[in-house]
């Protein structure tokens, strides 16, 4: 499956291969032209994994190929990490034409993508995903950066690729817990704005934990679909793009202060449960069908995702909610569910954030 994200001279294509990466390097000289050259940076757990069919792929296309890697894991998605790999790649004498291949999640997608915008002022940018999150996520809509201890992302750019080459077999090798993480954004991209995804998601539980390649070609296809959407009609997040922060409100506060706590939940589980939590705050303000957070509760724990977290005080999560990058000048811009499928922009009054935590009130 193909499909484009539309920006004008910025668009590019994204492919869903439902088997390997062998069409990588074709893929990147329709797009590029000739490509004498390329780099494909990855990590030490994707590349022994892929990294032989990437590079395979990319010199039978006839590029000559230099491989790279980033540390794995958030904990080195950071300056340091962009440092040594923007020092590496001028190491390696690459030029402005010179494409950078990210290979791995989203972690490896960010930093990569960073260097890449950086990188001489930006060199030709390819995303091939490997993760679930990656794929529905990260990997679309050119946002780049890495964490500081201030907080995260917090350091980036805007570079969009030029490519995101998405091979489902490559989905094959990737645990479990790290499908359930990428699931948290499809149900949530569902929610937004595709009814059928969401359907999807609840009627075929098993195939979707096995990352059955059709399925989950299926799912990235229409994940991919919400977000570019969005994406084209807001590149740089001046609006509507914050529709996709639904149930990140409450997800990003849930995850933060679990993890103070110690016992953290991964983004994903998050997300999902920030989806309930938001979804009954729209029923308590009479915007929602009150069936729904019960509809996100079932798939949610269909596919082995939680639906609710244990005893917190939602005094901590609206602390943690205040930090939030995205609240401005007393007023916090989100997305507001009215149905599954739909879903509207507001800004709303810093005093109503309270409100969005009251689902965890029962359990103080
Ligand atoms: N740029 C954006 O718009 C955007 C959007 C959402 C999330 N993100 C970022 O994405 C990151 C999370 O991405 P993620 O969930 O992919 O995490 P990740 O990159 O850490 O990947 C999770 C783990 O799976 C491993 N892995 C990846 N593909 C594999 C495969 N095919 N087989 C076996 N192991 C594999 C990774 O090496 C890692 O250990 C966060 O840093 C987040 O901030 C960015
Ligand atoms: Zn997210």
């Amino acid at each position: 499956v193909r499909m484009t994200v539309d920006l004008e001279e910025r668009s590019y294509p994204i492919i869903m291969e439902a088997g390997g990466l062998q069409g990588l390097g074709p893929a990147m000289l329709d797009v590029l032209g000739p490509v004498p050259r390329a780099v494909v940076v990855s990590n030490p757990v994707v590349a022994p994994l892929h990294g032989a069919a990437a590079v395979a792929s990319l010199q039978a296309a006839g590029m000559q190929v230099e491989q790279l890697l980033v540390p794995d894991g958030e904990v080195h998605k950071n300056i340091a990490t962009w440092r040594q790999l923007i020092v590496s790649l001028l190491a390696l004498r690459v030029d402005r034409s010179t494409p950078v291949i990210a290979l791995g999640g989203g972690v490896t997608g960010d930093i990569v993508g960073f260097a890449a915008a950086t990188l001489l002022r930006g060199v030709p940018f390819v995303q091939a995903p490997t993760s679930l999150l990656a794929m529905v996520d990260s990997a679309v809509g050119g946002k780049t950066g890495v964490n500081t201890p201030q907080g995260k992302n917090l350091v980036g750019a805007f570079h969009q690729p030029a490519l995101v080459y998405s091979a489902m077999e490559t989905l094959q090798t990737l645990p479990v817990q790290e499908i359930r993480c990428g699931l948290g954004e499809v149900i949530k991209h569902g929610v937004i704005a595709d009814p059928d995804l969401f359907e999807v998601c609840a009627t075929e539980p098993g195939s979707i934990l096995a990352a059955d390649p059709d399925l989950m070609a299926q799912l990235v296809h229409r994940s991919c679909t919400v977000k570019s959407e969005v994406v084209s009609a807001d590149e740089l997040e001046q609006g509507r793009r914050a529709v996709l922060n639904l149930g990140h409100t409450v997800g990003h506060a849930l995850e933060t202060v679990l993890a103070h706590a110690g016992n953290g939940l991964p983004h994903g589980e998050c997300v999902g449960i920030g989806l309930v939590a938001e979804a009954s705050w729209a029923v308590r303000r009479g915007t929602c069908e009150s069936g729904v957070p019960g509809r996100i509760s079932e798939v949610l724990s269909g596919l082995g995702l939680p639906d609710s977290a244990p005893s917190l005080n939602s005094q901590d999560l609206v602390a943690a909610a205040g930090f939030d990058k995205k609240a401005r000048r007393g007023k916090l811009s989100t997305a507001i569910i009215e149905a599954i499928g739909k879903v509207q922009l507001a800004e709303i009054d810093a005093e109503e954030i309270p409100e969005i935590f009251h689902f965890f009130q029962g359990s103080d």
